[in-house]
């Protein structure tokens, strides 16, 4: 059945969308976090917080939204943030975001924890791509795939830093995902009508090839399954000492993902990082760390301008990357709020997610009285008192 995909007016509206299309284990892995999701909260609450200084009657010819980001121009603040498991979300679902995303003049970053081959992602967008780094199985297994993707043309590798275990998804656990991946029939069979209820789901699931494998992560006996990542995660915790050893592999960017703080932010500086991602990784990791607007300010200066500083977590609307953008932003990186679109309606999805934040980006610009984003600065927000104090 065709989609009308003009329906959808707010990220929102995807993600109720994606519900209704997606198997229960499957929307949750997209929509959960870890613990009691008092973080995964809390991103989205810090942003609602957060106040408009607009200045009024002024001219705004149409905003530019133009930016670079480590010197890659981009036509809006927006990257496609790495995403684990898009294939289960929408067929070939990583070269789907991906080629949307180049499409729309952005960059797409690639998950480690991709179903599809790297070299197709690369070859499936027209822009820019990243690639994400988790050591699983082990050193010679990473470099043997940072290989892959430098060859493939990957521009900039993403390291993520707070993953030395996976968060402790509770939804996975009711859902029964442990259970679905022991392959036993018995231990399966409770949970396998969840999947039988959404045949819009499950016949296209099926016919891309059903569970994926993971052909970036190529151990010994081939690519990772499914049911190995946890133990795979714990066993290849990312160290600072680690940096050395990618950077022979790895000659060009490196972006560090998952930073908390001012200190780690510098300590990210100090070992040679080329950008930051401010990210608590959606709430998915460590419950009850501070939403990442909350500590992007003390990040931003502590970084104090030697390199670009990014933000994921808790961004649904394009108002949302405005003020990261005021309090220091160079650019946002957006999951869910793509995920749900390509969850939703396939490469439609993506580009509608994407245009209702561009849309909201401009329309916020043109409210706030301002032209570019070079403009966006402090003034145009305030944030709550108690943010002042010392975090
Ligand atoms: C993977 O990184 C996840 O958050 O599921």
């Amino acid at each position: 059945m065709a989609v009308n995909i003009s329906r959808f007016v707010s990220v929102e509206d995807l993600r109720r969308a994606a519900k209704r299309r997606l198997p229960r284990p499957v929307f949750d892995y997209i929509d959960g976090g870890a613990e009691g999701e008092v973080t995964l909260r809390g991103n989205v609450r810090a942003f609602e917080e957060i106040a408009f200084r607009p200045r009024c009657a002024v001219e705004t010819p149409p905003p530019h939204l133009q930016t670079t980001v480590l010197g890659t121009p981009i036509a809006l603040p927006i990257i496609l943030a790495p995403v684990g498991s898009s294939r289960m979300f929408w067929p070939r679902g990583e070269e789907v975001a991906a080629s949307v995303a180049g499409a729309a003049g952005t960059i797409y970053s690639l998950s480690t924890l991709s179903g599809c081959r790297l070299e197709d992602v690369k070859k499936a967008t027209p822009g820019p791509a990243w690639y994400q780094l988790y050591l699983c199985g082990g050193r010679d297994v990473a470099a043997a795939t940072l290989q892959r993707a430098r060859d493939a043309g990957f521009s900039a590798l993403i390291l993520t830093i707070d993953t030395a275990v996976a968060g402790m998804r509770e939804r996975d656990l009711r859902n029964g995902v442990k259970e679905l991946l022991t392959r036993r029939p018995g231990a399966m069979l409770p949970y396998i009508p969840q999947f039988l209820a959404k045949p819009g789901w499950l016949v296209p699931f099926l016919r891309d090839g059903g569970l994926m494998k993971f052909p970036n992560v190529v151990l010994a006996d081939g690519p990772m399954l499914y049911a190995d990542v946890g133990a795979m995660l714990e066993q290849s915790t990312v160290t600072w000492s680690d940096l050395r050893w990618i950077r022979e592999i790895w000659k060009g960017p490196v972006v560090i993902k998952g930073v908390h703080t001012g200190d780690d932010a510098r300590r990210a500086v100090d070992e040679g990082a080329n950008a930051i991602v401010v990210s608590n990784h959606g709430g998915r990791q460590l419950d009850s760390v501070h939403p990442t607007i909350r500590v992007l300010p003390e990040i931003v200066a502590a970084v104090d301008g030697r390199i670009d500083v990014l933000l994921d977590g808790g961004v649904r609307r394009g108002g949302d990357v405005v003020k990261a953008l005021c309090l220091g932003a160079r650019a946002v990186l957006v999951g869910r709020a793509y995920a749900y679109g390509l969850a939703a309606a396939g490469a439609p999805g993506v580009r509608r997610a994407l245009d209702i934040l561009q849309a909201d980006i401009a329309r916020t610009m043109k409210l706030l009285g301002c032209t570019s984003l070079a403009e966006l600065d402090r003034p145009y927000v305030s944030v709550p008192a108690d943010w002042r104090a010392h975090p």
